[in-house]
């Protein structure tokens, strides 16, 4: 099913779309969109240093974030955390470390997009400079994009454009690939598509599982995520066409 009010198509194959989540037996599915992100930064009375991180999860990502800012040379603080659910192991990192939490579940909305404003609500009252979706299961849709397009990012465990969605290193392996990886990328509308910060090669190894080289990726995945989001918080960055620029 698709929600009429995204760019969304419902697609057969994977590689034209792809499923990302199930949500109330519905099944939604977003096509590849070309969305150029003219650049961000210069506006919206943001806070300078703060950043909102997303998550669904264990929170592995989050926990490397928190980590990195314990050093106030980072440069980054993590004005709070937000989530999809309840009762994730990401949630209780930040609140063990007395971030402010919240939780917007979609379940709670009558509409789709009125989950989303109500995202974008949420996410704007801490004045963040740069969004982090880290293992953040949900697709943003036009309202919060139409507030932090362009300053938000987000972790994928493959080589973009390779093995969109949420499979990636099972895809990979299905595939043969050798070497794979992860991206971190500047969200636009489509899945897994918008302009690309930095990416980083893991080698795939012959006794592989999904889960076994998932965890070899997420090793470089949270390196790769600590030294851009320090960098693009810090220095600022620009984003022409495809071509992200950290200052
Ligand atoms: C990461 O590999 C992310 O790219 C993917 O889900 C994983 C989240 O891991 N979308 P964690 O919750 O940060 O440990």
């Amino acid at each position: 099913m698709c929600h009429p009010g995204w760019q969304d198509a419902l697609l057969a194959g994977r590689g034209q779309g792809e499923l990302l989540e199930l949500d109330g037996g519905q099944s939604w599915v977003r096509c590849r969109i070309s969305s150029p992100i003219v650049t961000n930064m210069a506006d919206t009375g943001s806070t300078t240093d703060s950043i909102v991180v997303l998550v669904s999860g264990y929170g592995s990502n989050l926990q490397a974030l928190m980590d990195a800012t314990a050093d106030p040379a980072y440069g980054v603080r993590i004005a709070a955390v937000g989530a999809d659910r309840d009762g994730i192991e990401g949630l209780a990192r930040a609140q063990r470390a007395g971030i402010p939490t919240f939780v917007c579940r979609v379940a709670d909305f009558a509409t789709r997009a009125e989950w989303d404003a109500a995202l974008a609500s949420q996410v704007a009252a801490y004045r963040p400079r740069l969004v982090v979706l880290a293992g953040f299961l949900k697709l943003t849709g036009e309202a919060f994009l139409g507030q932090f397009g362009g300053r938000t990012v987000n972790t994928h465990p493959a080589l973009s454009p390779s093995f969109p969605g949420i499979h990636g290193p099972q895809d990979a392996l299905d595939y043969g690939v050798k070497v794979t990886g992860c991206t971190l990328f500047v969200v636009d509308a489509g899945v897994d598509t918008g302009p690309i910060v930095a990416q980083s090669a893991v080698s795939v190894h012959d006794d592989d599982t999904a889960e076994i080289l998932h965890e070899r990726i997420k090793t470089a995945e949270r390196q790769m995520l600590v030294e851009y989001v320090g960098r693009m918080v810090r220095d600022g960055f620009s984003v022409t066409e495809r071509k992200v620029t950290i200052s």
